[in-house]
């Protein structure tokens, strides 16, 4: 395999609450590369956009080494880090919170493109039809203020903002679940196409399967703070190993009510744990239907199972 566009090795991430302390993340390993969709799943709380946000650096790695476009980034200071993740972007949940009800479209893309220095002065207004462009978004919406527009059309211009600077690295931390059902797709399309013709990586959070299903290249679940499984999505959509991972993707609706192929429903019952006090050993095993003594006092260690199928799971112990 070539080598990583970014990479995360050993994290741990502490949060410092108002009488104590807890691990928000442990001991997570990723790599992304160029040209990839690498799916984050995992329920609510469970650490996706700390780890969005420790790539970034929003959040302050506790101990571990994070590496961007063959850079360590780990201890970088703040100027120098901003020069070396130029190359990697954000997009959020609500693109509200992010544009500035103040500031037209051109005005966001405008903002955006001289701040990096990605046009010369001509050529500004000619780089900013052409992100309109990519975004499929009519030149007219570049006069407009965000109140004018839809959700989706916020979205879009949040997306053409993050493309303006060139990135090799989009991450999505939930882009999708503000916005109306019926534009959803749209988006999906359109980021899909934008993948195909730049080359870009993302880094995409959901609560929703289906859409990583039909954007991820790779997955990566976690539970409590704790990565569970990494796979190829073709194999984790096809035969997950991990028993929560077996749950999440029996969630997932059947399109087709005559399919032939059920998989064996598994449910997970009861919320998840506090991950300000996460159980001993296996972090599942509370809610794990194959527990057994060793899950309960020993954490399992993430390994491949199957070629670059990895598990954290004492089930596949001796496999
Ligand atoms: N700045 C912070 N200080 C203290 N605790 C935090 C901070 N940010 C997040 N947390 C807590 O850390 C845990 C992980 O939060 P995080 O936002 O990464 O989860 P998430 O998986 O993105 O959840 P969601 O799906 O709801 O967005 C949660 O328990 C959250 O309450
Ligand atoms: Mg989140």
């Amino acid at each position: 395999m070539s080598t990583p566009l970014f990479e995360v090795k050993q994290l741990d991430v502490e949060y410092q609450m108002k009488n104590s302390r807890f691990m928000a993340l442990r001991d997570v390993d990723l790599e992304g590369y160029l040209g990839e969709t690498l799916g984050i799943v995992g329920e609510s709380g469970c650490g996706k956009s700390t780890l969005a946000k420790s790539l970034m650096r929003i959040c302050s790695p506790t101990h571990g080494r994070l590496f961007f476009d063959g850079k360590e980034i780990t201890s970088l200071s703040s100027r120098e880090l901003r020069k070396a993740i130029r190359g990697m972007q954000m997009i959020f949940q609500d693109p509200d919170a992010s544009l500035n009800p103040r500031m037209t479209v051109e005005g966001h893309l405008k903002e955006a493109i001289t701040t990096s220095k990605v046009a010369h002065e001509g050529t500004v207004e000619e780089y900013i039809k052409e992100l309109l462009n990519m975004v499929q978004l009519p030149h007219s919406v570049a006069r407009m203020y965000p109140y004018q527009l839809s959700g989706g059309q916020k979205q879009r211009v949040s997306i053409a903002r993050a493309l303006s600077v060139k990135p090799k690295l989009l991450i999505c931390d939930e882009p999708l679940s503000s916005l109306d059902i019926s534009v959803v797709a749209q988006i999906i399309l359109l980021l899909k196409k934008i993948q195909e013709e730049h080359g870009i990586s993302y880094l995409f959070i959901t609560h929703d399967l289906a859409t990583l299903r039909y954007l991820a290249h790779r997955l990566l679940v976690l539970y409590l703070g704790r990565v569970m499984e990494v796979s190829p999505a073709q194999d984790v959509f096809s035969e997950p190993l991990h028993p929560y991972t077996q749950a999440l993707m029996a969630s997932i609706p059947t399109p087709d009510p005559d399919a032939s192929y059920e998989p064996a429903k598994l449910c997970i019952v009861g919320d998840p744990p506090s991950i300000v006090d996460p159980p001993s050993g296996c972090v599942f095993h509370t809610r794990c239907p194959y527990a057994t003594e060793s899950c309960r006092h020993i954490a399992p260690r993430l390994k491949e199972v199957k070629p670059n199928h990895f598990v954290a799971c004492h089930l596949y112990d001796l496999s």
